[in-house]
This record gives C-alpha cells, structure tokens and sequence, in this order.
C-alpha cells in the first residue's frame, strides 16, 4: 500500500519523504487554510519535494470552471493530480481532465456507486473518506471493501486511495482490505511505529546493559 501524507505542511512532508515513507501528497481547501499558503505556490513546492502524485483541490463548482482551475493546477507540475469533488459536474471535468492526459483524484466519495462512477469517467484515484462515514455511524471499512471488490470485478485501474484517515487501526485494515493507496496525517503515520512492548522492552535492555558497564562506542 503507497502511503500519502494528508497535509500541505512542508516540514512534516520532509520528515517523511526523508525516510521514504511518502509517496505521495493529498492537499485540500482545508488543508491549504492551515498551511496559512498560497495555493499555487504551496503546491508547486511540495510538487518539487516528491516524485510521487501532489493532489490539489478546485474550487468551482461547476463543470467548465472546474476545467479552467484543474488546467491551472495541472500546469504547475507533471506530477499533480487535479482533485474534484464527486458531484455529476465532477465526473464531467474528470472524464475531459482525464482524456487530456492529466491524472485525477475524484474526491468526497461515500458510496460503492459514486466510486463506480468515478472509475468509469477515468478517475486515476478514487477518494473515499472512512473517518467520517465512522463519525456518522457508517463503517467506513465496508465501504473501501465494496469499492475493492467493484473494481476488481470489472478490472477498473482507479486506484482506491483511502482518505480521512484518523488511527493507526484504519491504516492497518485499508491494506488488509488492499486500498491501493492510504493518505494520512503525518502524526498517523508517525504512530504506527509506536507499541507500548517496544517501550517495555527497550527500557528493559537499557536497564540491563547500564549494569554490564560497557560501551559499544
Ligand atoms: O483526504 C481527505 C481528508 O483530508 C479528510 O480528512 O479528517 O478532515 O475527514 P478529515
């Protein structure tokens, strides 16, 4: 499973990409608010930080607008991919983005159908969003498991790129299920090296080494 940080925050996408622990960036609207950056300027940075896809997010809501903003986005680097929201317009700037050549990541997916329809207008990534289908009472899980088991029905490449990822336990059941791609916050992807036996025993050894008096070093 690729591993995509979910964040436009250029020092935890060093971190990360310095341990090769990236492949990829998710930015949106939200994102860019915190970031406290300009969109264009952001994106182009972390764009030339990683080799892997940079997704950045329209904002108009209609389908020829749609166009224009994902062709200006699209220009800033081969590696972006034009983010559109899972509306019928969606699908309609996605399918020409697509036909042009330029890859894109439908977003704000939260159902089977709306990840089939994605795929058919030639959608690269497919976004469904697990943390707050969970937040509604709705397993997010399920809903990666009926997308994984659509596409690979009918041999759709849209890659399953599970997005509002909230814990280390969502990480782990997106690559059991087989999501292609998981975009998290750094700090998620930070706790996934944390367990508390590793804590226990690392002290334990230090313990014990202190009493034999040596140094390796
Ligand atoms: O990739 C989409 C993600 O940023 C949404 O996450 O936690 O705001 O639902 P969240």
């Amino acid at each position: 499973m690729k591993f995509f940080a979910d964040t436009a925050e250029i020092d935890e996408i060093a971190e990360l990409a310095a341990l090769g622990m990236v492949d990829g960036v998710t930015t949106n609207p939200s994102l860019i608010l915190k970031s406290g950056r300009d969109i264009l300027e952001v994106t182009r940075e972390i764009a030339g930080m990683i080799d892997g896809p940079v997704s950045a997010e329209v904002v108009a809501t209609e389908a020829e607008a749609m166009l224009e903003e994902g062709r200006r986005l699209a220009a800033i680097a081969p590696n972006i991919a034009v983010k559109l929201p899972l509306t019928w317009d969606g699908l309609r700037a996605c399918k020409a983005l697509a036909s042009e050549g330029t890859m894109v990541n439908v977003t704000l997916c939260f159902s089977a159908n709306q990840a089939l329809l994605a795929a058919k207008a030639g959608a690269t990534f497919i976004s469904p969003f697990i943390g707050r289908l969970d937040d509604i009472n709705i397993d997010g899980m399920e809903l990666i498991a009926d997308i994984r088991t659509i596409y690979d029905n009918y041999g759709f490449e849209t890659q399953i790129l599970a997005a509002s990822i909230r814990s280390v336990n969502h990480m782990k059941e997106a690559a059991l299920i087989g999501a292609d791609v998981a975009t998290a916050p750094p700090s998620v992807i930070r706790r996934m090296a944390a367990h508390p036996l590793t804590d226990k025993g690392l002290a334990a050894f230090l313990a014990d080494w202190e009493k034999t008096g040596q140094k390796i070093v």
